[in-house]
């Protein structure tokens, strides 16, 4: 989600006269946008801002100008106190407001803004041009949710996001048909908890993200559709039946579950059980037998015990997940978490992350070697590293390269993977021509 947003910050500024820059030394202006989800992210924009700090003064020797914003969850949980703890800092806008970065900036006064105005923010972006989109590739975000009301209890989310709020069906149809016009060809949904979309249609009716990827899936030029992140209590039986009625929407779905111990998933908060999560998988795997899943898990939440640990691994065996991300509990201020006094001790966390880890990360080299010798589509999405190379995306979110030329970026091509590498798979075209 930060990836989008950074992208609608960029479109907004070159609205008002700024171009985008890679490089620092170019820039009149730096936005950070951060992350407040785990300590280690928040605390990186310190140490980040006292580099830039460091620029700006070196700019104000040279009569030059050196704006820095910080944008965000760590701008939204600490607001004005950003602009205490760093003087240097120009302007704190959050998720839900920086869409009055060009007010702002105009205004020259340094300000921190955290309003929640999330409608009024997406009625006020401008729309991308051309080849803005272009510049972005053929696969795309549309943030159609945003928020989160589950309140799991080690998570900043509700309170850095604000509540769930949805688009009306309309505003998303029409981005997502602007950026199909300009060449993208993948469309990935995405929210806090994108599975609880309940965006309005044009008579105020509330529209599910299933009947939503019905509209999508007619688009022309349209190829792919996917969407993250969900949460098992949203995952409807209709939703899961629009993965074996729509051809568009592709076999892979990231479905955190954090635990696999259902006393740990009650103190998390989570509202199901292990097993309601298995049944969803089984479900999943009926109605698409080739669904691939990834998920989340948090190492060390307080109490968890050596035998909640091993209903999680027993859990991850039972999935057979193709990816997976995990992280060690990190306790966030204003969470009910971060207040029990039975936190686990980093030895521990540490001891357990590793075991977690070797177990996934067979599961991942051995989903990627099973398609070896297998014809996946892929979708052509950048050149490669190597000359001649192009680099896309199999149907189970596989990074798949091959010999080809740049006019295949955009395509849906059958390859034939040859070999699995750490990270990606190797393979050749088999057919350069694209079947609909
Ligand atoms: N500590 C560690 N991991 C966390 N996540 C969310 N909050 C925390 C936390 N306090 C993880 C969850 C979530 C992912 C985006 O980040 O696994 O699904
Ligand atoms: Fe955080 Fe996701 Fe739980 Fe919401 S559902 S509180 S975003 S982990």
């Amino acid at each position: 989600m930060n990836v989008y947003d950074a992208a609608r910050m960029t479109d907004l500024l070159a609205e008002n006269g700024y171009d985008e820059t890679q490089a620092e030394a170019d820039a009149d202006l730096v936005v950070l946008n951060t992350c407040h989800i785990r300590e280690k992210a928040a605390e990186k924009i310190y140490s980040e801002l006292g580099k830039l700090a460091i620029v700006k003064s070196e700019r104000a020797a040279q009569g030059r100008e050196f704006k820095i914003v910080v944008a965000g969850c760590v701008a939204q949980a600490e607001g004005e106190l950003v602009l205490r703890r760093q003087k240097a800092v120009d302007l704190v806008v959050g998720p839900q407001s920086y869409h009055h970065l060009p007010e702002l900036l105009a205004r020259g006064a340094r300000a921190a803004d955290t309003d929640f105005a999330v409608e009024e923010k997406f009625r006020e972006l401008p729309r991308p041009t051309p080849s803005q989109i272009a510049a972005r590739g053929v696969s795309a975000f549309v943030t159609v949710q945003e928020g989160c009301d589950k309140f799991c209890s080690f998570c900043v989310v509700p309170y850095t996001r604000g509540a769930e709020v949805s688009r009306n069906v309309a505003e998303v149809l029409a981005e997502a048909q602007r950026l199909v016009d300009s060449g993208v060809r993948e469309i990935v949904l995405i929210g806090q908890n994108v599975n609880a979309y309940r965006g309005a249609d044009a008579a105020g009716r509330a529209v599910t993200l299933e009947r939503l990827f019905e509209r999508l899936s007619r688009m022309d030029g349209l190829k792919r559709l996917r969407y993250t992140t969900s949460h098992p209590v949203d995952m409807t039986q209709g939703l899961i039946d629009a993965h074996a009625a729509l051809p568009k929407l592709m076999p892979f779905l990231h479905l955190p579950v954090q635990s696999g111990s259902d006393r740990v998933l009650k103190e998390m908060n989570r509202r199901h059980r292990a097993q309601d999560y298995l049944d969803i998988v089984a479900r999943l795997r009926r109605a698409r037998p080739d669904v691939a899943l990834s998920s989340d898990f948090i190492v060390g939440f307080p109490g968890e015990s050596e035998e909640d640990f091993e209903a999680t691994l027993a859990l991850i065996r039972e999935v057979d997940f193709a990816s997976t991300y995990f992280f060690k509990y990190s306790p966030r201020p204003g969470t009910p978490g971060a207040e029990r006094p039975d936190q686990i001790d980093e030895e521990t966390m540490r001891e357990r992350l590793a075991r977690l880890q070797d177990v996934v990360e067979a599961q991942r080299h051995a989903f990627n070697a099973a398609t070896v010798g297998r014809v996946v589509d892929v979708l052509f999405e950048k050149p490669g590293r190597h000359a001649g190379q192009i680099g896309g995306k199999s149907p189970y979110m596989q990074a798949v390269h091959a010999q080809g030329s740049l006019d295949a970026i955009g395509r849906v091509l059958p390859v034939k993977i040859l070999a699995a590498g750490t990270n990606s798979l190797s393979g050749e075209i088999v057919e350069a021509r694209e079947l609909e």
